[in-house]
């Protein structure tokens, strides 16, 4: 299997820059609502981490070949249970996950396998403003992420003052579309409000995390059962994007160093005993010095008995993202997934900008990831970070490498039509 080695530059993830707008929401404004809120703080967020996006060495796009690794998928016709919004359950087993005999939409083939696939994608208020938008996302996934609204700068704009109305359209369109939710995120560096970002001291800290992660899942208990507890706490040197991996200098590990993450989780499961909590980060999709860093962080976790359930792998592949691989991702799940948890491809896109994937490659990746999570059974769901090519937040990212060129990295395309790439991820499902 191959292993793209871009060369990119990572400060990626730390949306250095504009990174407080919800790129791509062009038409329709209604993310405006929350967005605005959050564009106004977000831009002094990051917690003094935001660092600069400095030059890419432009990696050569490289390699080829890949053969999905696999161990051998079960062909047998599925069982055709799995209801609507069925849990992510059935992740006990090791047997391999029985694809559906045939299905019509990426959510039919994920709800018949057996177990479950949750098939998710990135939802935003404006998205929900478009019919054909809403119709597309509604039919083919049974997962959402909101894409900004439960971030903490939407949802605390002030100190201990809630603004829940972004966050409870999508919630509720989910809820009235028999989709999950996941809840995305509740300790992250970055888009966090002006006043986080300025706290300071282990009792300021902690006093505020506590109070956010208490209301925000309070809020959405009913609702919401499966969380995102702490988003990206790993930086490293950005020439690799996955060299010196440490934990990120943040408001929340300045003021109580590593100890910040056994703590946001623990509260979080004092607010939602029945909750699943989540760590997620990027750049840890394969077997690298990140994802090797990040592996140790969370095993320490699992013998501390801190109530971890699962980890989310970005798998935000192509500009600034430098890695990916079928067989790499296959045993890198499978790694994570030994130590108990679940694990789920939780952002994926796969960027197109300046051709550091090729067409050909971008096929490959989508089939070959989707089929690495689908043969592992406690692989509980893939979301991909947002519906079609001309709403992806690549777009208009400098990070990305865009210079106003479309991302191509999604299923479909601007008019809401299947891509190819549509086809190699439902052909995984299918294990095709
Ligand atoms: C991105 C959104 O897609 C953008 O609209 C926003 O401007 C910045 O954040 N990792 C994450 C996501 O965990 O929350 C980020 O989402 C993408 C990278």
């Amino acid at each position: 299997m191959r292993s793209v080695p871009l060369t990119l530059l990572l400060s990626a993830f730390l949306c250095a820059t504009g990174c407080s707008d919800s790129g791509g929401e062009g038409e329709t404004g209604g993310a405006g609502a929350t967005s605005g809120t959050a564009g106004t703080t977000s831009g002094t967020g990051g917690a003094g981490t935001t660092s600069s996006v400095t030059s890419g060495t432009g990696g050569a796009p490289g390699v080829t070949s890949s053969v999905a690794s696999g161990t051998g998928g079960a062909t047998s016709a599925a069982s055709g249970t799995g209801g609507a919004g069925g849990g992510t359950g059935g992740a006990g087993g090791e047997e391999a996950r029985v694809p559906a005999a045939s299905a019509s939409t990426l959510r039919e083939a994920g709800e018949k396998a057996n177990p479950p696939i949750l098939i998710g994608a990135a939802i935003s208020g404006g998205g929900l403003n478009n019919n054909d938008y809403k119709r597309v996302a509604a039919a083919e996934h049974s997962y959402v992420t909101a894409e900004n609204e439960m971030k903490w700068d939407a949802l605390e704009p002030n100190a201990g003052q809630f603004s829940w109305g972004a966050a409870d359209n999508i919630v509720n369109w989910a809820v009235s579309n028999r989709m999950q939710v996941k809840g995305h995120t509740l300790v992250w560096h970055n888009q966090l409000p002006g006043w986080a970002s300025s706290l300071s001291g282990a009792a300021q800290v902690e006093q505020a995390m506590r109070r956010h992660i208490e209301n925000v899942m309070g809020h959405f208990k009913d609702r919401v059962h499966t969380w995102d507890v702490v988003n990206e706490a790993v930086l490293t040197d950005s020439d690799t994007g996955v060299g010196n991996p440490r934990m990120r200098p943040s408001v929340f590990f300045n003021a109580l160093g590593e100890g910040f993450l056994d703590l946001a989780f623990e509260i979080a499961k004092e607010q939602d005993p029945t909750a699943k909590l989540y760590y997620n980060d990027y750049s840890i999709d394969a077997l690298n010095d990140k994802a090797d860093f990040v592996y140790e962080m969370v095993k320490g976790m699992v013998e501390r008995g801190v109530p971890i359930d699962g980890v989310g792998f970005q798998m935000h592949i192509g500009p600034p993202n430098n890695e990916a691989g079928g067989a790499d991702v296959a045993a890198n799940l499978k790694r994570f997934s030994d130590l108990g948890l679940e694990v789920l491809i939780s952002e994926m896109d796969i960027n197109r900008c300046s051709n550091q994937v090729t067409a050909e490659e971008q096929l490959a990746y989508y089939h070959d990831i989707v089929e690495a999570c689908f043969q592992l059974p406690k692989c509980v769901g893939i979301t991909f970070w947002g519906i079609n090519d001309g709403r992806s937040w690549l777009n208009g990212w400098s990070g990305a490498l865009c210079n106003g060129q479309s991302s191509q990295s999604l299923l479909f395309n601007d008019q809401y039509q299947k891509k190819e790439t549509y086809n190699k991820v439902m052909d995984a499902l299918l294990g095709r």
